[in-house]
């Protein structure tokens, strides 16, 4: 699985940005063809997206596109001109607004065919699917049942909010009139349907982009549900998720404690133990399982 902390937004009309975005320390960055372009700078955001991809040095990133939604007369071009374009360079495509598992299907298909005519290996480029209104939320499950290429679930909680008709503007951050963590539900449901298929889970973007605080908050409640990074719109956000959506050291620390004393003393008594004493703590097949999920965390994050 590619680490996927921090995903830096990247949009494809700025040849600036699509410069600095290489020497930045995220994850993953995904180059915009959407929301972050406007209509008519669509076809040159094509054109600087794949000669950034064949150009540029992403070294240690995961590459992705996001082309523009299916309702629209742009996808079919931006998922041809950049797969034919950089293929060899890209490894996902973003999907947004994804509304059922059919338009999931689609994408499979076409970069299938696409693929075969310019000799890639098929199944080569992965799928995020984006899910930001209700009919998406609601055929979560068969979205993310929809095709052995998809990587990850993504929230995208400012379209989610508009779609319906959430009372807030500040996209993620908890809603004075409500008592509670008006996110919960939606952020459970992705986070479901996506272990259900081993996908990854990602929340999505924060614009107060100078409030790292903000950030940070909104940030630390899906990492503590076990998302496996969030949307970075800013550099300065970037450093705040790759800490956040890794475990913390002492964590770390202790799951690795947990898995050496396991595997010592169950095997000590001959592998006819389940439940052993790591001190005051009663450590048995379940901590080891919830052991190895933060340790792999922390390895892949180099703690
Ligand atoms: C991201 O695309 C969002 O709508 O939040
Ligand atoms: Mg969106």
């Amino acid at each position: 699985m590619r680490s996927r902390r921090s995903c830096l937004a990247v949009p494809g009309s700025s040849v600036k940005m699509l410069g600095k975005a290489q020497g930045l320390p995220a994850d993953q960055v995904f180059l915009d063809l959407e929301d972050a372009v406007a209509p008519l700078a669509k076809p040159a955001a094509r054109k600087n997206i794949v000669a950034a991809l064949n150009e540029g040095d992403w070294a240690g990133k995961a590459r992705v596109v996001r082309v523009n939604d299916l309702t629209t007369e742009w996808t079919y071009r931006d998922v041809v001109e950049v797969v034919e374009g950089a293929g060899p360079n890209l490894d996902c495509v973003m999907l947004p607004k994804v509304q059922d598992a059919a338009q999931v299907q689609w994408l499979d298909l076409f970069l299938t065919q696409i693929e075969k005519a310019v000799g890639l290996e098929v199944g080569r480029i992965g799928i995020e699917a984006q899910i930001e209104n209700a009919a998406g939320l609601v055929n979560v499950d068969t979205i993310a049942a929809a095709s052995p290429r998809l990587e990850t679930i993504v929230f995208g909680p400012a379209d989610f909010m508009a779609s319906i008709n959430m009372k807030s503007l500040v996209v993620g951050a908890l809603i004075p009139d409500y008592p509670g963590d008006p996110y919960h539900y939606i952020l459970m449901r992705i986070l479901m349907a996506a272990r259900m298929h081993d996908l990854q889970a990602v929340d999505g973007p924060f614009l107060q982009i100078r409030d790292v605080d903000g950030f940070r908050a909104v940030a630390k409640r899906s990492a503590a549900l076990g998302f496996d990074g969030k949307w970075v719109l800013h550099p300065g956000q970037i450093e705040a998720a790759n800490e956040i959506y890794a475990p913390a050291q002492e964590d770390y620390d202790h799951a690795e404690l947990i898995l050496d004393a396991y595997e010592h003393y169950t095997s000590e008594a001959g592998g006819r133990r389940g439940a052993v004493m790591l001190g005051d703590e009663m450590i048995d097949e379940a901590s080891r399982k919830m052991a190895l999920v933060i340790a792999a965390k922390g390895r892949a994050a180099g703690l």
